[in-house]
């Protein structure tokens, strides 16, 4: 395996960690906590799992062809673990999703408010889109209609151009919601840059940069060539 290769990924797997540890930390140390009592606990749900699923595991699951494909894992164990790995991330986003739901109805706060709020739900339903149609092309349609080779290969490059821009947009969604958050938490203090503010920023940076890594993974054609060599080929008869 290509040496810059194993490196990148490793590095994007410490920004990832840093910013989940981050987002712990804070919740922990500054917000309460962790539960599911409809108040401050189980709001703290939401950024986790949000973040845990929407970014760290989607971003892995972006990333899993080329890393196993590379070691000569057969294609068919790649796609069910690729799925695998994204109905994972969604049975987090929906926990994360139904934290924020449930605080705010009991709270008595009003739903989508924020920015934040529609571009999360947007990219969530996207998410959504994306699973049911990357079911039917390559799963479904792989094994009850095999002649859809065609139709299949067609719709590859935009189930990868959706791919990128939902880990994109879930990036970008976290960072709003931390910015939110922060200014919720931390009221008057923030523009004394307390701590917590710090690592906040933190946290958002360090998501950040694990999708920056990811984005150039995915986009790096050496890394493609050398994953085509070891049996990776975006034709259609692959997928
Ligand atoms: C991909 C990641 C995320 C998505 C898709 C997402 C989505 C959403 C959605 C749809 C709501 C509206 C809930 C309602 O109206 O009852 C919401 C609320 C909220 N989220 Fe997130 N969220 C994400 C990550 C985060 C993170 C990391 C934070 C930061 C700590 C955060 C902070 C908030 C806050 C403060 C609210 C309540 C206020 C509001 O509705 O904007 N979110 N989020």
């Amino acid at each position: 395996m290509n040496s810059s290769f194993v490196i990148l990924v490793g590095l994007a797997e410490l920004a990832g960690l840093a910013g989940m540890g981050l987002t712990i930390t804070w919740m922990i140390k500054y917000l309460g906590g962790f539960g599911w009592d409809g108040f401050a606990k189980q709001f703290n749900v939401h950024p986790l799992m949000m973040t845990v699923g929407m970014i760290f595991i989607n971003g892995n699951a972006l990333m899993l062809y080329r890393v196993t494909l590379s070691l000569n894992l057969p294609r068919i164990i790649v796609k069910f673990c690729h799925l695998g790995l994204q109905l994972l991330a969604a049975g987090c986003g929906s926990i994360g999703l139904a934290a924020v739901f449930g605080y705010h109805k009991n709270i008595g706060a009003s739903d989508l408010y924020s920015f934040h709020s529609w571009v999360g739900l947007t990219t969530f339903i996207m998410f959504g889109i994306q699973l049911l149609f990357g079911f039917l092309f390559f799963i479904l349609f792989f094994f009850l209609l095999p002649r859809s080779e065609n139709l299949r290969g067609r719709f590859l490059p935009i189930h990868v151009f959706f791919g990128k821009m939902i880990l994109i947009l879930a990036t970008i969604t976290t960072c709003m919601g931390i910015q939110e958050k922060a200014m919720f938490a931390m009221a008057d203090k923030y523009k004394d840059i307390p701590v917590q503010a710090l690592i906040a920023h933190a946290a958002g940076i360090s998501f950040t940069i694990f999708t920056f890594i990811v984005m150039y993974i995915m986009s790096n054609d050496s890394y493609k060539a050398q994953s085509r060599r070891d049996g990776y080929h975006l034709q259609a008869n692959s997928t």
